[in-house]
């Protein structure tokens, strides 16, 4: 590991913080959770999935005879909608609020979980008018607004299955996962509201299903949210307020078995195909139930919650629109940029809704905190006493800051490790209990068993980085990868036998605190969010000036890691191709376009030559040297050692921007 010498220096990490007695008095986690689940740790997750409403109760806990195929409390059926929603309304709370609302031109809008309850039935009648049946699946492409939940919280009340794909991607990887999937229908809305603008959505659709693609679509249901003119296809297109409008406001949720898919998310793999992530129903929810409440404290009646995920990713799935609605929690949903209309935006919301538990991205703080902190120092944010981190290892200094400046030196940071894969947080902190120690995620929660093995398989003690595995089905864990039962396997479960492979690197400390050290394989990390090496060279491949192009994660000050692509371009193009200036704005522009804007490289460098091993490997940890600034490791392996001579020529020379 190259910033293993970084990484040391922060295993000495002097500081920590111990619970106040106040909060550990109140906290919903109690330290005998640990001890529950040590025990008698099937026990333990049978009594998490009983905290749910069970239409039918399950007998059987796990069923692990078929590794790595797992079934989680298989004989029993609930309805994930009804856990979410009407339980709440039955139990007397309909009148608490589910979401705030903000949009990002400052439009506002409560909903209690009665009404909630009503708009989702209603769309789950639209639904079925429009002839989805469980296990068809139904792609769901829009902003951060109301119908967004609405929409998810219907397929799975009807048993369908969602597929979210996050605005910010472009019409051609819309369309490939649409095809992937073999959705029957697409949930869009005209655009929303980014950074002062409307942002378009359904132009996207309607290029992501022209030409003949995606076959398998029957029609295109449409949101009104910018009033944008929009393209219209008759007899595909169907009106949002019309449809879900008219639909009647009766519908009873059905009992599904615990194993029914719930949904598929994509995410970016070692190769250039994203994996369509299969998680199913019972495990999923009990999962992200019991860590929600635990993880964030939540006290449901006077909390108010904010995650600023959005839905296109799993934070969103977990922690926005399923985990925070089965614990009947009121939240706060964001439309818009943190900066919009200046960067006091997200302090604005905190001080107007009176936001408790805030969960957040380590490079959204770092942003905050490159700007100062007179900044949220003008809010009132005295009702925040919990934060919460994720989606990449946040560095102490950003840690110290959110805890002083947004958490007024008092609020617990939970810094959880989990992803995609994992459908629900795995290593954690536990607020009230585990004395935290700025930088490390610290433990895996009670119920989960981690591990950290060295290259051979063997256990590697306190004081030592490796690899991290769980060594324990856990109930949210992906089911497979979507009609790829191989690479499931393959990708996984092959490295060490029975073991899940998380692909992270770790080390637990001389206290016995784990720390996250970085992706292992050629997964990046920008922004929180995950991209593959792999998916990017081959767009830049696609554009006819490329010959060959070699993608690499640089540390980056703001967004962890930046993608900086290294290009040959093809001989007989080179005239054509004009300036390297030209060529970088033009590949960028290409990658943005044919992945999303989240897949801009930050920097492209033309080459003549890329570093190779003589059996024809590209060595990537050459390339993020020469990317990260860094004088260059060992070459002796190289087919030809005068090459990175030139490349770091090139470099030096600022073709970068
Ligand atoms: C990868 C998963 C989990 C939801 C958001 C990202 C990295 C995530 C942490 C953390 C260190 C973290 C890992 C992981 N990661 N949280 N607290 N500390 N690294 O989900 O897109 O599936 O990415 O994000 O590298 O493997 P994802």
């Amino acid at each position: 590991m190259s910033a293993d010498h970084e990484i040391e220096n922060l295993l000495h990490e002097e500081r920590h913080f111990a619970p106040s007695a106040e909060f550990a008095k109140q906290a919903i986690a109690k330290p005998s959770l640990y001890e529950e689940a040590k025990t008698d740790r099937l026990g333990f997750w049978a009594k998490q999935a009983r905290k749910l409403h069970w239409h039918k109760p399950f007998t059987q806990t796990l069923d692990w005879s078929n590794p790595p195929f797992a079934k989680w409390f298989a004989d029993g059926q609930l309805n994930i909608s009804y856990n979410c929603l009407d339980r709440h309304v039955e139990a007397g709370n309909g009148d608490r609020t589910a979401i705030f609302f903000e949009g990002e031109p400052g439009d506002s809008k409560e909903i209690t979980y009665a009404e909630l309850t009503r708009q989702v039935k209603k769309t789950a009648n639209a639904l079925i008018d429009l002839g989805i049946k469980p296990g068809d699946r139904v792609a769901i492409y829009l902003p951060m607004i109301p119908e967004a939940v609405i929409a998810m919280q219907a397929v799975a009340r009807i048993g369908a299955v969602h597929s979210v794909i996050f605005g910010g991607f472009s019409a051609e990887s819309l369309s490939s996962r649409i095809e992937d999937a073999e959705a029957k229908l697409v949930i869009t809305a005209d655009g929303g509201f980014r950074k002062g603008k409307a942002s378009a959505l359904k132009p996207a659709v309607d290029e992501a299903l022209s030409a003949g693609k995606c076959a398998s679509v029957k029609n295109v249901l449409v949101v009104r949210r910018t009033n944008q003119d929009v393209d219209w296809v008759e007899g595909r297109d169907v009106e949002w307020s019309q449809a879900v409008g008219e639909a009647s406001d009766e519908h009873e949720a059905k009992p599904f078995d615990a194993e029914h898919p719930l949904f598929i998310l994509y995410t970016s793999g070692t190769t250039g195909k994203p994996k369509g992530i299969l998680h199913t129903s019972g495990g999923y929810l009990t999962q992200a139930a019991y860590t929600h409440k635990n993880v964030f404290d939540l006290h449901a009646d006077s909390d108010v919650y904010w995650c600023t995920a959005d839905i296109g990713w799993i934070t969103g799935h977990s922690y926005v629109a399923y985990g925070p609605l089965a614990n009947g929690a009121s939240q706060v949903i964001y439309e818009g940029t943190p900066e919009t209309p200046d960067w006091g935006r997200w302090w604005s919301i905190v001080q107007k809704y009176g936001v408790s538990i805030l969960y957040t991205a380590p490079t959204a703080i770092r942003s905050f905190m490159k700007l100062g902190s007179q900044i949220p120092n003008e809010y009132n944010l005295e009702t925040i006493r919990v934060l919460g981190s994720v989606g990449e290892p946040i560095n102490p200094e950003a840690w110290m800051w959110y805890r002083k400046h947004i958490g007024g030196s008092h609020a617990p940071i939970m810094d959880t490790w989990w992803q995609t894969e994992t459908g629900a947080i795995m290593v954690s902190p536990l607020p009230g209990i585990t004395t935290l120690k700025p930088g490390s995620a610290q433990h895996p929660l009670p119920g989960i068993e981690a591990e950290v093995l060295d290259d051979e398989g063997n256990v590697l003690g306190r004081g030592h980085a490796g690899l991290l595995v769980l060594t324990e089905p856990w109930p949210s864990m992906l089911r497979g990868i979507w009609k790829d039962p191989e690479r499931f396997k393959e990708t996984y479960w092959s490295k060490f036998e029975g073991q899940y492979f998380a692909g992270d690197g770790a080390k637990w400390d001389e206290e016995g605190d784990l720390w996250l050290l970085g992706r292992v394989d050629d997964v990046m990390n920008v922004s929180g969010h995950r991209l593959s090496t792999a998916e990017i060279e081959s767009a830049l491949v696609s554009h006819h000036y490329v010959a060959e192009a070699a993608v690499v994660g640089a540390k980056d000050e703001t967004t962890g890691q930046a993608v900086v692509a290294f290009v040959i371009l093809r001989q007989n193009q080179l005239d054509a191709a004009g300036s390297d200036a030209d060529v970088s704005k033009i590949l960028r522009d290409h990658v943005s376009k044919e992945i999303g804007p989240i897949a801009r490289p930050r920097t492209i460098i033309v080459v003549k030559e890329l570093p190779k091993t003589r059996s024809g490997k590209i060595m990537r940890r050459l390339l993020r040297d020469v990317a990260e600034d860094r004088p260059i490791g060992d070459v002796t392996t190289l087919a030809d050692t005068s090459v990175m001579d030139l490349i770091s020529g090139k470099l030096s020379a600022g073709a970068s921007d």
